[in-house]
């Protein structure tokens, strides 16, 4: 290795390593706007991710594993209220800035040094990570994956059922959500999709014994409240992270990374070791009406694992099912931390593929595109969930960390890059309120999506130079950066967020 490569990879890593910082003080402050906000942008951009990295002198190992900080930007725009009403960016915009701890249990006992030795029945050596995936005897309330407006109240979520309620405007944690249903707890997603045909949400949840299953649930609006609509039996389950919704059906991608049950209980180790990967076995697409709870085919396709889906539809006699792709289960190694914080970036890391499958209903075999490569964390207009859509949103990193957010056009295949000179978080669509991408937003007579959309991107920054945060708001049509706003300190690099609008 030249000592160019050396000093560069050494470099590297030290920039790595402030995405894996703990976070040592709360803030609650006003930031300045370099640029100006959308006048009707008046809404909080939430996001979660894990905020301490060692606790008691012991280092957290899986990015996974850090408990919980909420941040939340607050858009004030000068144009929608005591401003000077004319949005233009002369200095009154302001984002309110909020960062806060979750307080769970998982909290206090990082806090209190106890991550190693939390007194569950099985030893001392059950690291964070195992507990986030066991649920025998007690998932954790590490909620750190996820927010979203959830069964009556604003919860952040993660693979465990335990969602925590949380206080939008302050980030003041309010408790945990009291499921009134009788689901057993299971492993579950922490991305519970909308319903296209109504205001509720769509998940699932893995249990294991005494007879593994994957029991689909809708969570109506106001209710924190289950309601399953199908059971899938399933002889060994597989690690599933996201489900997707097209039309009225519920379709689960099951890559063939297994776990034989009884392996909850009897094996040793992280319970995501015990998975194993059986390329043999191909990936499954269960496709489940969810009218009827019936699994309507179930083909199966050359194997890969995904863990986020862009969005799905009905096309015909098949489904359209847009996700990141990887090859191969080695993505979650990459993910513990001392690998992320210390390894030369080969190229392997978080990045996979932008793939189109097409599932013919008759169950035959899905045939599959490459739409965009070196992608991760899609997402696309919300309002177009579960039918046709138009853009897809996603970090692209071909190298380590990601800089970069590209708008994918499904259709044209065009894709338009911008450039954040920043490490990039997950992107967020916002669409303005008064456009209609819900039916014709073009008016082009077709019902699809809009060809421009019109709204912004969301995005948080982290700077390795300034060794601060930021977030960006793109123009979502032009994919340029329209507003920025500096954060006090940097945030460690985190999972998802929300656009939250209405308080
Ligand atoms: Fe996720």
């Amino acid at each position: 290795m030249a000592v160019d490569d050396e000093s560069r990879d050494r470099q590297s890593s030290v920039d790595e390593r402030l995405g894996f910082h703990s976070v040592r003080e709360e803030l609650d402050t006003a930031l300045a706007v370099e640029g100006s906000l959308p006048p009707w942008l008046d809404g909080r951009f939430v996001r979660n991710g894990p905020g301490l990295f060692e606790a008691g002198g012991r280092s957290i190992d899986h990015w996974f594993d850090g408990p919980a900080l909420l941040r939340a930007f607050g858009f004030e725009p000068s144009g929608a209220g005591a401003g000077d009403g004319d949005g233009d960016g002369d200095g009154e915009d302001r984002v309110r800035y909020v960062d806060r701890f979750l307080r769970t249990d998982a909290y206090e006992a990082a806090r209190e040094g106890r991550v190693a030795a939390a007194g569950f029945a099985e030893g001392d050596d059950r690291g964070l990570l195992d507990r986030l995936r066991s649920l025998v005897p007690e998932p954790t309330d590490n909620a750190n994956a996820d927010v979203a407006r959830l069964g009556g109240a604003h919860v952040a979520l993660t693979e465990s059922p335990r969602a925590v309620r949380f206080d939008p405007a302050t980030l003041e944690t309010l408790g945990e959500l009291d499921w009134r249903d009788d689901l057993p707890a299971g492993h579950t997603t922490p991305h519970l999709t909308p319903e296209p045909d109504g205001d509720g949400r769509v998940g699932y949840l893995t249990t294991f014994l005494p007879r593994a299953s994957y029991r689909l649930f809708r969570v109506p609006a106001g209710e924190p409240r289950r309601e399953e609509f199908a059971r899938v039996p399933v002889d060994e389950p597989a690690y599933m992270h996201s489900l997707a919704v097209a039309d009225r059906f519920a379709v689960l991608v099951e890559p063939p990374f297994a776990i034989p049950p009884h392996r909850v209980l009897t094996g040793d180790g992280p319970l995501l070791d015990r998975y194993e990967w059986h390329p043999q076995r191909g990936t499954r697409f269960v496709v489940v009406d969810r009218r009827t709870g019936a699994v309507v085919c179930e083909p199966r396709t050359a194997p890969f694992l995904p863990f986020h889906h862009a969005n799905a539809s009905r096309d015909g006699d098949e489904l359209v099912l847009d996700t990141v792709a990887f090859d191969s289960p080695s993505v979650l190694d990459a993910m513990y931390v001392e690998e992320m914080r210390a390894r030369p970036r080969d190229g392997d890391g978080g990045a996979g593929e932008l793939r189109r499958y097409r599932v013919p209903l008759s169950g035959a075999t899905p045939r599959t595109e490459t739409l965009a490569t070196d992608v991760a964390m899609p997402a696309t207009d919300e309002r177009r969930t579960g039918r046709r859509h138009r853009h897809v949103y996603a970090q692209r990193a071909a190298d380590g960390p990601a800089t970069e957010v590209v708008r994918v056009d499904v259709e044209t295949g065009a894709v338009r890059a911008w450039d954040a000179d920043a490490y990039v978080s997950e992107p967020v669509f916002v669409p303005r309120p008064d456009a209609d991408g819900e039916n014709d937003g073009d008016g082009d007579g077709d019902g699809g999506p809009p060809s421009t959309p019109d709204g912004a991107v969301l995005v948080e920054l982290l700077d390795p130079d300034r060794e601060r945060s930021a977030v960006a708001v793109l123009d979502a049509a032009g994919m340029t950066e329209r507003a920025r706003a500096w954060a006090p300190h940097a945030l460690p690099f985190g999972f998802h967020g929300a656009y939250l609008d209405g308080g």
